[in-house]
């Protein structure tokens, strides 16, 4: 695994934007170039301790779905392969070896404001949402579900992407607004939920659950692709089959060992974060290493 990697600066590219935690790079008109460094979101915000060789596990898991996927619904992703990505570049453009296997080239997007939610499961603010209400995203759902109860059927659950702040669960007529139009929309839908269909099916072979997941979506020509990450312990809720018991939280692969720490801590979710101590840092590259172990073997 790479050593620490928590900000890039690659000389000859166009930073386009760093998002929490990848650095863009513009390469020629229709391609980017993303680095998934190792710096750590939760709460909507970046944590000051960035975790060692996680951007690398988080590309190798995007890598592996966008591979076992494209033919459910088409990606972006060009190669992640640092020697191939090398050939595509500027030739006075060097990555050196603590790009390997965090770096992937892909197809440059206009992406949809929105992120793809499908639930399987109840939990995070689906769960919140369903207590005060006994809906998601406006959708009725049966009386009596527990928290991490299994639903009777996946759902789609979009939420606004707001750049500078909290994603918040929106309606199914204001995501077709957002992303401009019914036929959009539909097929948004559609091939979120075969992803979710096909990435549940393959995790439960591994004994893993998969509660909830969020897909980003572009349009390039026209036609919608998967960009971004896909299916990954950021931008998804994956639980061990063995300790799930609806009325508990079962125990899981994501962010929640960070979240968890955070909430302990007493910080309030909006001043600068707290260090995360070691212990914390080794768990949680701990779990993310399981789970791509997991998923791949
Ligand atoms: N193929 C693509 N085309 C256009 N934009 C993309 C593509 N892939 C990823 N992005 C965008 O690049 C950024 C990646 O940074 P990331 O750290 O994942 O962002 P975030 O802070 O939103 O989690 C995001 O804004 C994402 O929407
Ligand atoms: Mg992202």
């Amino acid at each position: 695994m790479n050593a620490l990697l928590a900000k890039t600066d690659i000389e000859g590219l166009k930073l386009l934007r760093r998002g929490k935690v990848r650095d863009v790079y513009a390469v020629g008109q229709d391609k980017l170039l993303l680095v998934a460094t190792d710096r750590l979101s939760a709460f909507d915000h970046i944590l000051p301790t960035p975790v060692p060789g996680k951007g690398e596990i988080l590309t190798r898991i995007s890598a592996f779905w966008f591979a076992k996927t494209a033919d459910i619904a088409p990606n972006h992703m060009i190669s992640a392969d640092l020697g191939e990505i090398r050939g595509e570049l500027p030739r006075d453009v060097r990555l050196d070896g603590s790009f390997d296997g965090r770096t992937m080239l892909a197809w440059k997007a206009r992406r949809l404001d929105v992120e793809c939610v499908v639930r399987g499961y109840l939990a995070g603010s689906g769960w919140k949402e369903y207590q005060s209400s006994r809906t998601i995203c406006g959708q009725k759902l049966p009386e009596g579900l527990l928290d991490a109860s299994k639903l009777p059927t996946p759902i789609f659950t979009p939420a606004a992407k707001n750049d500078n702040g909290h994603d918040e669960n929106i309606c199914l007529s204001d995501f077709t607004k957002v992303v401009g139009g019914d036929e959009v929309a539909a097929e948004a839908q559609r091939l979120s939920l075969k992803l979710y269909a096909y990435a549940a099916e393959l995790l439960s072979s591994k004994q893993l659950l998969l509660a909830d997941t969020k897909f980003e979506f572009g349009l390039r020509g026209g036609k919608l692709i998967v960009i971004d990450e896909l299916l990954t312990p950021d931008s998804s809720r994956v639980w061990e089959a063995g300790s799930w018991k609806p009325g508990t939280t079962p125990a899981s692969f994501d962010k929640q060992f960070v979240r968890d720490y955070l909430e302990r801590s007493g910080w309030d979710k909006a001043s600068i974060p707290p260090a995360l101590p070691q212990d914390v840092v080794d768990g949680t590259i701990r779990r993310y290493r399981e789970f791509l172990g997991k998923v791949t073997a």
